[in-house]
């Protein structure tokens, strides 16, 4: 308990959150209702029930799904209020997060409505002291053409967007099938993250770092399988965003005593505690650092380190960190 509250009190920043994945059942059920879409589910806790993943494909089935009742420029608003207002509970001053246009436009909908309605909850929230990024993902399951097209519809929104990530199907899509529009993406003034080493193994980060030139890792735990890889991530001084209650649901990792959270941080890497997709998988960042450090029996100081290294590894300006360290 009393380590509960202190977590709760540290200030915070968030560094992988699927925007998309903060939709919860309640809101789902209401916008499917608001907007005449028929759901798979015909109650609010059939579909919490139905939150049960034995791997990531699992868990991205059930979310592209529900994602399907968001469909106007003010959806996206209400979602990204709903997620910030949950993250200032959490004494979370500062997000970066992620948004994935592709899941929207195949179905339809205008890219300047769903960047629109998020970049406008992130400016009214910044107007009440929580700071912000916005990195658009590209699904890796579609080609790098999808990709590239993405990012032409992008242009003319890039003073909203800071920076492109590589997110959905990890195995069978390595970093290198998109080498061309990272590249592309990194001569725009893009920062470049990439899911790796979720599922997919040591050579899918490899590739990260030397064909996407990436600022950061979005998990990395298989990292550790490769300690010439650890040596190479702890020498560039990359940081990994880490999600411990995504681990344990996509079965990740077995139990969250098994999580290498810990193993991280001895090794050097600047790991951080992140929730991914709160809303499929159980909590928000507190409740993902209190569960790791309850699991994990992390010290104080330990858990000051995260906290710390969420700021640091964040794409404030050094300026902007100050405040918070
Ligand atoms: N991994 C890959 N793709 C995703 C995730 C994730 O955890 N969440 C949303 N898209
Ligand atoms: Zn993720």
């Amino acid at each position: 308990a009393d380590r509960a509250a202190f977590i709760a009190a540290l200030p915070k920043a968030e560094l992988h959150l699927h925007i998309e994945g903060s939709l919860e059942p309640e809101m789902m059920f209401a916008l499917a209702q608001r907007n005449g879409v028929r759901l798979a589910f015909d109650s609010i806790e059939a579909i919490r029930a139905a939150y049960e993943f034995s791997n990531l494909q699992d868990f991205l089935d059930i979310y592209y799904q529900g994602m399907a009742v968001l469909r106007c420029e003010q959806d996206f608003y209400d979602l990204t209020a709903a997620y910030l207002a949950r993250a200032a509970a959490d004494n979370v001053r500062h997000v970066e997060i992620f948004f994935d246009p592709q899941g929207h436009t195949e179905r339809g909908l205008a890219f300047a409505d769903v960047v629109g309605g998020i970049a406008r909850a992130l400016a009214d929230a910044g107007a009440r002291g929580i700071s912000s990024r916005l990195i658009m993902c590209f699904l890796r399951h579609l080609s790098e053409a999808d990709a590239e097209a993405t990012l032409d519809q992008a242009l003319p929104h890039l003073h909203l967007i800071h920076g492109v990530g590589l997110d959905s199907s990890e195995v069978g899509h390595p970093p290198d099938k998109f080498a061309r529009v990272f590249a592309r993406a990194r001569g725009l003034g893009l920062k470049i993250v990439a899911h790796a080493g979720e599922e997919g193994p040591p050579d899918y980060v490899w590739q990260a770092l030397d064909v996407l030139g990436v600022d950061r890792i979005d998990h990395g735990n298989r990292a550790l399988e490769d300690d010439a890889l650890v040596q190479r991530i702890v020498a560039d001084g990359l940081t990994l965003t880490v999600c411990p209650l995504s681990n344990l649901k996509l079965c990740v990792v077995k139990q969250l005593a098994a999580h290498p959270l810990r193993r991280m941080l001895a090794a050097g890497l600047k790991a951080t505690v992140n929730s991914d997709d709160p809303a499929y998988f159980g909590g928000y960042v507190s409740a993902n650092f209190i569960a790791v450090a309850d699991a994990l029996d992390l010290e104080r100081d330990e858990i000051i380190t995260l906290a710390r290294n969420s700021f640091t590894g964040s794409f404030l300006s050094p300026a902007e960190q100050a405040p918070h360290l």
